[in-house]
């Protein structure tokens, strides 16, 4: 089913709370999972993604309540978990495949894990290699390299490892397989990834400690239950704070959006183009989190790459598209990783963006914008992918004519009230 978006070129204006952290809410199931006790997680957020990972910690005996927005994991911690029956299917989201391997690795029972034709397609090794060197017995196809994988599940030693791509994901499976293992985990992390995991260890009883760019956790330790409160998903705010950018005399209030420093690239590169942008940091444990105000302004081209890149790797569809509209040509390089997210996010931006009329090309790591242009409806693909689809629905706010989205329905993956959020935005 495909949909059909038109709007008279609209100013937004008003407030809105956008849906809890992915990232977060995945973390806090699986945390909660492996503690003993009964966790409560507040704020989570209810997206197909983070619903696969609630499915297969169910199929592994996990008691997991739903009412609204709180779910309760009650858990007799990883020892209690029971050898699945059927295949764990993680559906479309890679946190959940990537950083249950890393769980799965140390239990002492049989598990396949596999998801969607996008998931059969991401590149597993990287979490594989360092499991495996920790004792791990993993099987997939091509050696290990793409799913379904086959877990059997054993006692894993500590290692000291670097991280050869700056990805939270590789860090996260290690540091979760490290809590299993005999002995202390090191990982080297050159380039910092977002910290969500090693921030969330420690609130539920963990003892990791991080030195400069080394992160060490000793094994065989046990974690006590918590209640988590997710923020808001900044890199979901960041799809509505695009919209505000590209949609002149635009004025609007994200609240309690999260704003971990390893998440904030996105902030850092508006306001380099000439955003207005004003935080009011909220007194939040754990996380930090703050409610946004964003007003359209004049935009400047900008360059984008090294560390920045880990800080708003999800965001660069979004900047694509935001660039358009900017003045100058904005470089984006050293992003080669997003060949390998849900889809090749490099080939998909360029294809979609040219079709709205954009000047745009794709580079091995990344994209050449010179804008500012002016974009005309299309019909466009998401090819699956959620921010893929909220890019297109953002460039309909400007477009000359109507954007078609072929599967907007993928949007629910991470931002399942997306159209009406900007809609009451628009009016
Ligand atoms: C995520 C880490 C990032 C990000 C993904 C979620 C996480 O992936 O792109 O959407 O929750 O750890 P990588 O760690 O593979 O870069």
């Amino acid at each position: 089913m495909s949909k059909t978006i038109s709007y008279a070129k609209p100013a937004l204006s008003g407030s809105v709370k956008v849906p809890g952290d992915k990232s977060i809410s995945h973390r806090a199931v699986m945390f909660g999972a492996l503690a003993q006790g009964t966790t409560t997680i507040e704020g989570f957020l209810m997206g197909d993604d983070c619903l696969s990972t609630i499915s297969c910690f169910r199929s592994l005996g996990i008691d997991i309540r739903i009412e609204g927005e709180q779910v309760t994991v009650s858990s007799g911690g990883r020892k209690a978990w029971k050898e699945p029956e059927a295949v764990l299917d993680t559906g479309n989201s890679g946190t959940t495949t990537r950083l249950m391997l890393g769980l799965l690795a140390g239990t002492g029972f049989h598990s396949v894990m596999a998801g969607d034709e996008s998931i059969a397609r991401r590149p597993m090794k990287r979490i594989v290699e360092p499991l495996r060197l920790m004792g791990a017995d993993i099987r997939g196809r091509a050696n290990g390299h793409f799913t379904p994988l086959a877990v059997q599940g054993t006692q894993l030693k500590a290692i000291d490892y670097t991280m050869p791509v700056a990805s939270a994901q590789v860090k996260s499976a290690v540091l979760l397989a490290g809590l299993s293992a005999e002995g202390t985990t090191t990982i080297h992390e050159p380039v910092a990834s977002r910290d969500h995991t090693e921030i969330m260890l420690k609130h539920f009883g963990a003892d990791i400690s991080r030195h400069e760019d080394v992160i060490s956790l000793t094994g065989g330790q046990e974690l006590s239950a918590a209640h988590v409160q997710v923020p808001g998903d900044i890199s979901s705010a960041a799809f509505l704070m695009g919209a505000v950018l590209v949609a002149e005399g635009s004025d609007v209030e994200l609240q309690n959006v999260g704003i971990n420093p390893t998440r904030t690239g996105i902030l850092d590169v508006f306001e380099s183009m000439g955003a207005d942008i004003r935080l009011a940091k909220r007194n939040s444990p754990g996380e930090l989190s703050a409610d946004v105000h964003i007003r359209s302004a004049a935009l400047t081209a900008t360059e984008i790459g090294g560390a920045l890149i880990p800080r708003l790797i999800d965001e660069i569809p979004l900047i694509a598209l935001v660039a358009t509209q900017a003045v100058g040509t904005t470089i984006i390089r050293d992003a080669e990783e997003l060949r390998v997210k849900e889809t090749d996010r490099i080939q998909a931006v360029v294809t979609e963006l040219k079709k709205l009329g954009a000047d745009i090309e794709a580079t091995e790591d990344g994209m050449v914008i010179h804008g500012p242009t002016e974009l005309r409806g299309a019909a466009c693909m998401s090819y699956g992918d959620h921010r893929l689809g909220m890019m297109a629905a953002v460039a309909s706010l400007i477009t000359e004519g109507p954007v078609t989205i072929d599967d907007p329905g993928c949007i629910s993956i991470s931002y399942p009230s997306f159209f009406d959020h900007l809609d009451k935005l628009v009016q």
